[in-house]
C-alpha cells in the first residue's frame, strides 16, 4: 500500500468509526476509569543508611593490606521495607470503535504500556472497568480465553518477543493450532503462508524457516503483527510498535497497520511517544501525563489545535523537517515521582502557565469543542482571582504560547 493510498484509507475508515460513535453504537473494547497502583517495596532509612556504610567500608583500608572481610551488617530491624503506592494510572478511560485507530501518546513512564497491559488483561487494574462490545468481562477460564483471542498485544521489541531458538514457522503455527485456527497439513501451509503474505514477507517460503535474529528489525515487527493475526484478533495494541525500528522503516510498519484496518476492520491503540506519527496514523489522539489523561480529541484538532499546554510541550519536540536541531523534551523538565506524584495539576512544576488552583486542585476534563476535551484550569470559567494568580516560581519560556481557552470561557 502506498503512502497516499494508506491514508486516503485511514481518512475513510477514521469516518467510519466515528460515524459508528456518533450514532450511539458501543465501542468494540471500552476502558472506564481504569486505574492501576504498583505496589514496591523501598527500603527504609535504618536499611539505607546501614548499606551506605557498608558501601564505604571498602575505601577506607589502603593499597597493601589485606583486603577486610566484610563488614557485618547489623541485624536488620524488623520493619526493614516501606510500602509504597506507584500511582501508575489513574481514572483512565478510552474506548475503541470498530475499525477505529486511537492513539495514546506520552513521555516515558506517562503509564501508556500499563494501560495497554491492563486492556490486554495480563494485569489486574485496581479499579475500574472493561467492556467488551458493551459487556463486562466474565472471569470464566473460557471467556477469558476468547478476549485472549480477540485483543491481542504487540510489543515494542520484536527481537525480545520472538523466541531466538524457533523459527518464524514455529512462531506462526503455534497459535494457528493452539487456537484451532487450521488443521495440520495443507490448511497449516495454506494460513501460514496468507499470514506472511498480510505482511508483506513475500514470497513466504522464503520467511518460513529463518530465524528472528535472520531477519531485519522491520521484518521482526512484521512476523509478531503476523503472529498476532494468527487469532484473527478484532482488537491490536500496538505498544511501540515502530519506536525499535530504523525511521526508513517505521513509515512501511505504520502503513501496514493502517492496511490491516481498512482491509479487516481491526480496532487498533496505537501507543507511541510520537506526536507526529500518531497524527499520520490515528482518528484520535489521547495523550497522558504522568497516569492521568491530559488531552482527548480527534487526531488533527488535537494537533492542530492543542488545548492543553503538555500537547504543546509534545507538539514543540515533534520531528520537524524545517528544524535544523532535533528538538527533544529531555531540557524541558522532567515528569515527576509516581509514588509521591505532584498535588492538583500534575504537569504544574513543569507548566509555564501554571495558577495559584493548578497545585491545589485536580483539574476535571473540560469540553474545549465537540469531542475535544482538556484536563487544564486554563479552560474553566469562574476562577477566583486568588486561584489564577501565576504560580510562584512556575517554570517559564517552556512552551511556546498558551492553548486557546474554550469559546466563551475565560481563563
Ligand atoms: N510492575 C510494576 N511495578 C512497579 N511499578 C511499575 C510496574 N510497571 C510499571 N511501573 C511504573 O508505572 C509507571 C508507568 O509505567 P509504564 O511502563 O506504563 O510507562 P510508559 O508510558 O509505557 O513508559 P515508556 O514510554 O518508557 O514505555 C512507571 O513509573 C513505572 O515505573
Ligand atoms: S495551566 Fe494549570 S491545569 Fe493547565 S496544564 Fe498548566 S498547571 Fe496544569
Ligand atoms: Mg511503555
Amino acid at each position: 500500500m502506498t503512502e497516499s493510498a494508506a491514508q486516503d484509507g485511514t481518512a475513510t475508515q477514521g469516518a467510519a468509526a466515528q460515524d459508528a460513535a456518533a450514532q450511539g453504537e458501543a465501542p468494540l473494547l471500552e476502558a472506564r476509569e481504569l486505574t492501576k497502583h504498583f505496589i514496591v517495596h523501598r527500603k527504609s532509612r535504618a536499611v539505607r543508611a546501614q548499606a551506605r556504610g557498608a558501601r564505604r567500608a571498602p575505601s577506607d583500608h589502603h593499597a597493601g593490606e589485606e583486603h577486610p572481610a566484610e563488614p557485618e551488617l547489623a541485624p536488620a530491624p524488623k520493619r526493614h521495607h516501606k510500602r509504597a503506592l506507584v500511582h501508575a494510572v489513574e481514572q483512565v478511560s478510552v474506548s475503541l470503535p470498530a475499525g477505529g485507530i486511537t492513539a495514546v501518546v506520552g513521555e516515558s513512564g506517562s503509564g501508556k504500556s500499563t494501560l495497554a497491559r491492563m486492556l490486554a488483561r495480563l494485569i489486574v487494574p485496581t479499579s475500574g472497568e472493561i467492556l467488551l462490545d458493551g459487556r463486562p468481562v466474565p472471569a470464566s477460564a473460557r471467556h477469558r480465553r476468547d478476549y485472549a483471542r480477540d485483543v491481542q498485544l504487540v510489543l515494542q521489541d520484536p527481537f525480545s518477543s520472538l523466541n531466538p531458538i524457533h523459527d518464524i514457522r514455529y512462531h506462526l503455527s503455534r497459535p494457528l493450532l493452539v487456537h484451532h485456527m487450521a488443521r495440520r497439513g495443507p490448511e497449516l501451509e495454506q494460513a501460514m503462508g496468507s499470514l506472511l503474505q498480510r505482511v508483506a514477507l513475500t514470497p513466504p517460503d522464503q520467511f518460513l524457516y529463518k530465524y528472528p535474529h535472520e531477519l531485519s528489525g522491520g521484518q521482526r515487527q512484521r512476523v509478531a503483527i503476523a503472529r498476532a493475526l494468527a487469532v484473527r484478533p478484532r482488537v491490536l495494541l500496538a505498544d511501540e510498535p515502530v519506536s525499535m525500528l530504523d525511521v526508513s522503516i517505521r513509515l512501511g510498519v505504520l502503513n501496514l497497520l493502517a492496511g490491516l484496518r481498512a482491509d479487516d476492520q481491526l480496532s487498533i491503540l496505537y501507543i507511541t511517544h510520537d506526536i507526529a506519527s500518531a497524527r499520520y496514523l490515528a482518528d484520535s489522539i489521547m495523550v497522558m501525563y504522568a497516569g492521568q489523561v491530559a488531552e482527548t480529541g480527534p487526531a488533527a484538532t488535537v494537533t492542530d489545535e492543542p488545548a492543553h499546554p503538555y500537547t504543546t510541550l509534545l507538539l514543540s519536540a515533534a520531528p520537524d523537517p524545517d528544524r535544523a536541531e532535533p528538538p527533544s523534551v529531555a531540557g524541558r523538565g522532567a515528569p515527576p515521582s509516581l509514588v509521591t506524584p505532584p498535588s492538583g495539576c500534575r504537569f504544574h512544576p513543569r507548566c509555564p502557565h501554571a495558577m495559584a488552583v493548578c497545585a491545589q486542585r485536580t483539574p476535571p476534563a473540560f469540553e474545549v469543542a465537540a469531542g475535544h476535551q482538556s484536563a487544564c484550569w486554563l479552560h474553566a470559567a469562574g476562577l477566583s482571582s486568588a486561584e489564577s494568580q501565576p504560580l510562584a516560581g512556575r517554570a517559564d519560556g517552556l512552551v511556546p504560547s498558551p492553548p486557546a481557552p474554550a469559546p466563551g470561557k475565560e481563563p
